[in-house]
């Protein structure tokens, strides 16, 4: 293969991107630890069930991301959702962190955090309040961008509960202006799409929203049922030929945090652990934030295993970030395929294929790479790794058959290394 090929083939690859917000972050998809998710607005410290939001919990976030290989895996976010602040802004009008449960306030925190060599993120909405009724950043756009700054904020989650959808396009954009004025790169996650399109019912245009937010939410809140996942991974599903304009370095599209850890809702017959692999391997192959909400006292050794899988994590943080191309073979069995940079030292591209089966029975199909013009084959020969148990199964060339059983409400996911 030629050097006149690989660059050709990199163009065809790379399809070109418009302009995107140009603070240099999220040149691959962000990963870390979000508190919604499984805290949601727990205020109470006093309540045994749900610990509550607070800086001992996020020191201790800190501590396990740092403590138990998260942090070896990428994951470096630690990020505070909604419920943080205090429900009044100070004399000066500025945003004051709730003074019993962050009593030593967001720069100790930051710095806490950058001690372990992870970042810092934290929420707050475009309108005048939150979703959770907290002081928003509507009319206090530049203090409230000092304020964050000068905690050492890395990210910043933004909201877009009560406004509309007038207000949605123009305030985005000017928040992303007023952010990089602050001098400080903070990474910029915008909920716009997700409102526009669901809750305004609106179309939306992208073409702003990937030159002004590194990630977008565009679909509802993840909820933690197996229904919830199913109707997650059809809708982006359905979003491919938006991912592949839109989905690239500095802009992604956000399919709300991880379930793994966070487990579901009890339900008869269904075994969670499937369906927490399957959008776990979904996120893995879009690809998407990788942004756990869990309790990580209490996490099982295999979610942490799932977590820690760097042969997952590697097709995910890939610097080549095509979104995978899904093809459908029924409604409720789909194989993903995406090419991916290659093992150091092998020039041509790797390739993964997942299946995901929604099926209430398992499913054995082949799997034939040279079917997939996504990832054409670029050389002959294969040496195929089960990634899910991190094993080699053989060597094979582009032609053979791979034969994959996928369990019921489960995924499988493979990558072939070219040899
Ligand atoms: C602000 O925007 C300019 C122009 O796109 C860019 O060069 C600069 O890096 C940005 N700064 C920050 C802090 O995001
Ligand atoms: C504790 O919090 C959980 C979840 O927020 C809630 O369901 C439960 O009722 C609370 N318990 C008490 C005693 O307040
Ligand atoms: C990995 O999974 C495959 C099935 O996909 C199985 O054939 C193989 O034995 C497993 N290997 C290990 C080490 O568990
Ligand atoms: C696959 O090929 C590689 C490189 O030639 C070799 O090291 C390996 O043993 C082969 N594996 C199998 C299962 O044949």
């Amino acid at each position: 293969m030629s050097l006149w090929s690989d660059v050709l083939s990199l163009l065809i690859l790379f399809p070109a991107l418009v302009d995107l917000l140009n603070n240099g972050l999220a040149l691959k998809p962000p990963m870390g630890w979000l508190s919604w998710g499984y805290h949601e607005c727990q205020v109470d410290c006093k309540n045994t069930t749900v610990r509550c939001l607070d800086e001992s919990l996020i020191m201790s976030v800190a501590d396990h991301l740092f403590n138990d290989g998260y942090i070896e895996a990428g994951y470096e976010y630690v990020i505070i959702d909604d419920c943080w602040s205090e429900p009044q802004r100070n004399e000066f009008g500025q945003l004051v962190p709730d003074r019993e449960r962050f009593s030593r306030g967001m720069k100790f925190l930051a710095d806490y955090i950058h001690s372990k060599g992870l970042k810092f993120g934290m929420y707050t909405s475009l309108g005048t309040y939150t979703c959770k009724g907290y002081p928003g950043i509507r009319d206090h756009f530049e203090i409230d961008a000092a304020t964050f700054a000068s905690w050492d904020v890395d990210f910043l989650k933004v909201d877009g509960c009560f406004i509309k959808a007038d207000y949605l396009n123009t305030g985005y954009i000017d928040l992303s202006r007023t952010l990089n004025k602050t001098g400080r790169p903070i990474l910029y996650t915008c909920s716009w799409p997700y409102y526009i399109q669901f809750i305004e019912n609106k179309m939306v245009n992208f073409e702003p929203i990937v030159e002004h937010c590194n990630l977008f939410r565009t679909y509802h809140d993840i909820f933690h049922t197996a229904g919830n996942i199913y109707h997650t991974v059809k809708f982006f599903e359905s979003s491919y030929d938006l991912m592949k304009k839109y989905h690239g370095p500095g802009q992604w599209f956000d399919p709300d945090m991880l379930l793994v850890g966070r487990g579901l809702n009890p339900t008869k017959g269904i075994d969670s652990f499937g369906w927490l692999r399957l959008q776990m391997v979904v996120y893995a192959m879009l690809p998407a934030p990788l942004l756990i909400s869990c309790n990580l006292d209490a996490i099982s050794q295999k979610e942490k295993e799932l977590l820690l899988n760097k042969d997952l994590v590697a097709i995910n943080q890939d610097m080549m970030a095509v979104p995978a191309q899904p093809f459908a073979i029924d409604p409720f069995l789909t194989i993903w395929v995406k090419p991916h940079e290659p093992k150091k030292g092998n020039m041509n591209p790797a390739c993964s294929f997942a299946v995901v089966n929604f099926h209430f029975r398992d499913v054995t199909i082949p799997f034939f790479l040279h079917k997939y013009a996504v990832c054409e084959p670029f050389t002959r020969r294969y040496s195929v790794m089960d990634v899910l148990n991190r094993t080699f199964l053989k060597n094979i060339t582009s032609l053979e058959p791979i034969h994959v059983t996928v369990p019921s409400s489960d995924a499988v996911v493979y990558t072939l290394f070219p040899l």
